[in-house]
């Protein structure tokens, strides 16, 4: 089924999304494809907050320096502006939709909302709802885009590709409804915004991550990829086995939470001078090493010395689901791992989101807009959200119309019943070896393994993908395994060790100026 005529299509309904369904719905009709999933997306999951020059005491060029720390020399310093630069009218325009911020009642506060602090900051400049601020973010911008007349959600179609003409322009999107039948949706421009890649490894801080498919949909039509090797571990995932993943808010080391190894000593301090709140990059290579050189499965997490009422103020959220699993974090530390939590790198765009193949754009954690560099800085990914969602929105009101002479590419698809089963198996394969292979710690050898593996599930899935009937689960897996590989290529390119990317074969920074890595889809043919 062909359905012409769409004008701005948004795929993905996260926070990225949704601001920019709304920022442009009163200039553009737009179609937001949003699936029910996404309401379990990587921003419903955000505890912490959202980062921004708020406080009168704190200053822009300060907050575009942590953030390049953080990032390890690697953040293109142009984007880091621009996004702290934006921060403030971002916040105002969430204040002004309804988010209910927490607020600081205390007398001699300077700013009307709490800010709290975590990794990486050197001042209190993180707004937040008490820990479940991308919930609170996402409600708010849900109720409003639901009674906006120029947006129409479609929650019955899932995009499994998108759709280039000849002159290599993007026309729209190819979806499945939930019956499987396939529609074409035409579109003057399209939007992805479809999150990270968390979800190419086992052990992940939300339920239901996205496996870079976006990033992969963008690379068939052409679109450069950037620093897909920075895979952020959140240091702080609740040790867990028999329960969904959940994440522990940095905001928790924030407040004065210390981790300690199961013999109850605190290691951050002897390693660095900002102990449980340097970069997240260095706290999660602590903890994996705490685990080796002690053989255990994970550390602790104690915030126990701020009192209960504190703890149930600030970290109802977490506070409620420890309990829920038989935890009382106001009594016992909190049992953590660090598990896979976003992607640095991904579709290179703009200061507009607008990536390299035209009428494309990408905004949130699918795109690599050189904000994060080496290593995200905590709080900065929503921030990025909102200001990017918003500078696109800018740029889609001006945009002109691409000539509609070009054919469309031709699209193929099999027929032949697939096995679920037979790509659950491959899917588990391929985080396997992601998990083993190119996760904190990465080497050469372990690396062409890594290669080599991949090639080989790739092998077996190519056949499924010639013959099978499309699906959600089968193009996922293409696009993710496709996505590993070149995350794999991007890893082995980069001859250093810097932020996210740690590979003792490689230890030190290389000399001269830090590059971004940048791969196609062709490069693997
Ligand atoms: C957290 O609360 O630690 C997660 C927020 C983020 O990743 O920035």
């Amino acid at each position: 089924m062909i359905h012409g005529n769409h004008d701005v299509l948004i795929i993905g309904g996260g926070v990225a999304g949704l601001v920019l369904a709304l920022e442009i719905a009163d200039r553009r009709r737009v179609t937001l494809l949003r699936p029910a999933s996404d309401d379990q997306g990587a921003s419903r999951w955000a505890q912490g907050g959202i980062a921004a020059v708020l406080s009168p005491g704190d200053d822009v060029d300060a907050h575009v320096a942590d953030t390049q720390v953080a990032g390890d020399g690697l953040c293109d310093e142009a984007a880091v502006r621009f996004t702290v630069e934006q921060g403030p009218a971002a916040i105002e325009r969430l204040l002004a939709l309804g988010v209910p911020f927490t607020p600081d009642p205390s007398p001699d506060a300077d700013y009307p909302y709490h800010l709290t602090r975590e990794g990486g900051h050197g001042a209190r400049r993180i707004i937040h709802a008490a820990d479940a601020t991308g919930l609170a973010v996402m409600e708010t911008l849900k109720t409003h885009v639901a009674q906006h007349p120029a947006i129409e959600i479609r929650d019955d179609l899932t995009a499994i590709g998108l759709i280039g003409d000849v002159d290599g322009v993007c026309r729209g999107a190819r979806c499945l409804d939930s019956q499987g039948r396939l529609h074409e949706l035409l579109a003057r421009d399209t939007a992805l915004a479809t999150g990270g890649a968390s979800g190419l490894y086992r052990h992940t801080t939300s339920p239901l991550p996205a496996s870079g498919e976006g990033m992969l949909m963008g690379a068939e039509l052409g679109a450069e990829l950037m620093n897909l090797e920075f895979q952020q571990f959140h240091p702080t995932c609740l040790y867990d086995p028999e329960g969904s993943p959940f994440l522990i808010s940095e905001a928790v080391r924030g407040e004065g939470g210390q981790l300690l190894n199961l013999h109850g000593e605190r290691f951050m301090p002897a390693l660095d001078p900002r102990a449980e709140l340097a970069p997240r990059d260095i706290v999660a290579r602590a903890i994996d090493a705490e685990m080796q050189r002690t053989g255990s499965d994970h550390v602790l997490l104690d915030i126990r010395h701020l009192g209960e009422a504190a703890i149930r103020h600030h970290f109802p959220t977490i506070h409620a689901h420890c309990a829920g699993r038989g935890l009382d974090i106001t009594r016992e530390p909190i049992p953590v791992v660090p598990a896979a939590h976003y992607s640095c790198g991904g579709l290179t765009t703009d200061l507009a989101g607008a990536t390299t193949v035209p009428h494309l754009y990408a905004i949130g954690e699918v795109a690599c807009t050189g904000l994060h560099g080496a290593n995200r800085m905590a709080s900065n990914s929503l921030l990025e959200c909102l200001v990017f969602a918003r500078s696109c929105a800018t740029a889609l009101a001006e945009a002109a119309a691409a000539p509609s002479s070009a054919a469309l590419r031709p699209l193929g698809a099999g027929s032949e019943p697939v096995d679920e089963r037979v790509l659950a198996e491959l899917r588990d394969a391929l985080r396997r070896v992601m998990s083993a292979r190119i996760a904190i710690v990465r080497r050469d050898a372990g690396l062409s393994i890594a290669a080599e593996q991949l090639v080989e599930l790739q092998r077996e899935l190519a056949p499924l993908v010639a013959t099978g009937t499309p699906s959600v689960a089968l193009a996922g897996l293409w696009q993710a395994l496709r996505l590993a590989r070149l995350t794999v290529a991007s890893a082995r390119s980069r001859r250093e060790s810097r932020g996210l990317h740690y590979n003792p074969d490689c230890p030190d920074h290389a000399q001269g100026t830090p590059r971004p890595s940048r791969v196609y889809l062709a490069d693997l043919e």
